[in-house]
């Protein structure tokens, strides 16, 4: 192929920052994949507002059959997030073959089989590298490089807000409601802020880990999930000041007498780990792989650019390997019990 179409559907925070790294980085890109690259369309329903990126007015629409119905775009990226009409226009424009690019964790999370599916059964790729940890490059790392692996555990901040929460109310003392509405004006939020707070946004991305790291998907009503909102000022001022712990929103996956263990909650954490150290808008992932040992991968873990960076990178991947089969997650695992909280606590 001579030339590549991307077709966008989404033209937020993280829509504005894909738009802003083709028109900075197109060249690179190009010669990356040895051909030409065009963002053919971009679809929103608001497409007049200013995003603070050039974008040329001919390329907007508020039509998605522009994108879904042109037989040049090969693949689609979707930025609206949700369930719907997300589902829909990923599920259709695979059934037109094309590749699609999302960071959509609720959905993964949520329809993952038919979603995995319904790609397998049109021969396109599904890749959501910015789905989990922003721009860290976590998602691809877990499922290929440590392939020769049984990954044995898994420990995450994979909550932005919540760890920028956190941090600015462990580091400057801040109210809990003045953090939460710096991280929403720095784009970091979802839509709904409380999935942050109560660990819900931590919890989906969590099984996606989960089918990486195990093969096992596991339905989000089916584990403990706590989040950060009961945290105050007072408890952690006594647990960093009278223990010397460090308090995180982690996520944790992992092997126990043969049985996955799946949870999210706030956790202390000794201040010499490695975790600890994960601050502000920053996320963490620390693995264990039998072969590897532990890993560890930190990088920002939401926000416009960072984003955008894992987004253009799974196109990017698609234009240079388009054969590639979906295959998530070790194809030997057997089915987990799953242990549930009861059994932990
Ligand atoms: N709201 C999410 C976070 C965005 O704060 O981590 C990135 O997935």
């Amino acid at each position: 192929k001579d030339i590549y179409n991307v077709g966008l559907i989404g033209f937020g925070t993280i829509g504005a920052g894909v738009v802003e790294t083709f028109n900075r980085n197109l060249n690179l890109m190009e010669q990356k994949v040895g051909a030409k690259i065009k963002l053919k369309r971009i679809v929103d329903l608001d497409i007049e507002t200013d995003r603070g990126v050039a974008v040329d007015k001919n390329v907007l629409s508020t039509d998605i059959n522009d994108i879904l119905e042109d037989p040049e775009i090969d693949i689609v990226i979707e930025l609206i997030g949700g369930y719907e009409p997300a589902k829909t226009f990923i599920l259709k424009a695979m059934g037109h073959g094309k590749h699609v690019v999302t960071a959509n964790k609720a959905l993964l999370a949520k329809h993952w089989e038919e979603i995995l599916k319904t790609a397998n059964d049109n021969n396109v790729r599904i890749c959501f590298e910015a789905s989990v940890g922003g721009g860290i490059p976590l998602l691809e790392p877990l499922n290929e490089r440590l392939a020769a692996n049984h990954i044995k555990s898994i420990y995450g901040i994979i909550n932005g807000t919540a760890n920028y929460i956190l941090t600015k109310m462990t580091e400057e003392g801040l109210d809990f409601d003045e953090v939460l509405k710096e991280a929403q004006d720095k784009g970091y939020a979802e839509q709904d802020p409380t999935f942050d707070i109560e660990g819900h946004d931590t919890a989906q991305k969590l099984i996606i880990l989960t089918i990486l790291g195990f093969g096992t998907y596991v339905e989000q009503d089916k584990f403990h999930v706590e989040g950060i909102s009961k945290i105050k000022q007072e408890d952690i001022e006594f647990i960093k000041n009278e223990l010397g712990y460090s308090i995180k929103l982690l996520a944790i996956s992992r092997i126990e007498d043969g049985k996955l263990e799946v949870r999210v909650h706030p956790t202390l954490i000794s201040s010499d780990h490695l975790i600890a150290s994960v601050n502000g808008v920053f996320n963490g992932v620390y693995l264990i792989g039998d072969i590897v040992g532990p890993v560890m991968m930190y990088g920002p873990g939401a926000g416009m650019m960072p984003t955008a960076s894992a987004v253009v990178g799974d196109c990017l991947d698609i234009m240079e390997n388009m054969e590639r089969p979906n295959i998530y997650g070790p194809k030997d695992t057997e089915v987990r019990e799953i242990k549930n909280i009861e059994d932990i606590c």
